[in-house]
């Protein structure tokens, strides 16, 4: 079967599971998955009943889109997302965007938990992303190009769309919450970074470091999206502060950060500016 026909297939599924048709779609990253209970009317989809989905299996995940609405909005959420380094391909791990795309999805938030490069920062805070840095050597487009996708050689100058981080810094205002902002780079993992990596990162012009969202964004883009990344810092990286690293301490922070940041996700997906707005 070819990939097309995959994701096809999976559309399909889900087309006969629900009828709402949500054009924003969010991903929920580590210990964020709250979010989901904002969602009236869920109609719950567990990825393992998605034909050709990849099952996810890190703690603190939930492995289910959640389809309902937040005010009069449709949405949809990826409660549980896929890292690259549970073993996917960066293309695996992206199939659930080209089957959201397909199904008619317009704008993706993208969220996660990430370690702080800034030393201005603090664990706790919330940060809009403006750009990335793609420490990897791989893409999620890696591989023969179908067309019917998108461009073989996707533009990537403003991956995350301005106007909708516009958005984003007014809603946090208008909620008194405050909203850092920076540059997000991408570490494999599973392990976490040397004080040296961290440091080179600073070098690059990173302000944070995490496990997930870019290959997410490179393809969403691709696809034909608009992208809103938001970042819930968890901890101060590696050499940055002198405490060891665990994703129970990831978990924690960021259950402890989840109602700011939820009432921030719901504002913005309620008053969500469709795309000809902009
Ligand atoms: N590094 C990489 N990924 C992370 C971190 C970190 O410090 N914190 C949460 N996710």
């Amino acid at each position: 079967m070819t990939f097309y026909d995959q994701v096809r297939q999976a559309a399909d599924y889900i087309r006969e599971c629900t009828d709402l048709r949500p054009r924003t779609a969010i991903i929920l990253g580590s210990g964020l998955g709250e979010l989901a209970e904002h969602i009236q009317d869920a109609e719950i989809i567990p990825y393992r009943e998605i034909p050709g989905f990849p099952a996810s299996s890190v703690a603190g995940h939930a492995a289910r889109l959640v389809f309902g609405r937040i005010g009069e909005n449709e949405v949809v959420a990826m409660q549980g997302r896929f890292h690259y380094y549970e073993g996917y391909s960066m293309k695996e791990l992206c199939l659930p965007l080209y089957v959201l795309r397909q199904l008619g999805v317009e704008d993706l938030v993208v969220t996660n938990a990430c370690g702080a490069v800034n030393a201005a920062f603090a664990p706790g805070d919330l940060m809009l992303i403006t750009d990335h840095i793609n420490f990897s050597g791989r893409n999620p487009l890696i591989g023969s190009n179908d067309e019917r996708f998108g461009p073989r050689f996707p533009d990537m100058s403003e991956a995350y769309d301005k106007g909708l981080g516009a958005f984003a810094r007014e809603t946090a205002a208008s909620l008194e919450i405050p909203l850092q902002e920076g540059v997000y780079a991408f570490y494999s993992g599973p392990s976490f970074e040397t004080a040296a990596e961290i440091r080179a990162f600073k070098a690059l012009g990173a302000d944070t470091v995490g496990m997930s969202t870019v290959p997410e964004t490179i393809t969403a883009v691709y696809l034909g999206m608009r992208v809103l990344g938001l970042s819930c810092i968890t901890n101060m990286a590696t050499g940055i502060a002198e405490k060891k690293h665990s994703h129970e301490e990831v978990l924690l922070t960021a259950s402890k950060s989840a109602e700011r940041f939820c009432a921030l996700c719901d504002a913005l997906l309620r008053d969500w500016p469709a795309g000809e707005s902009f």
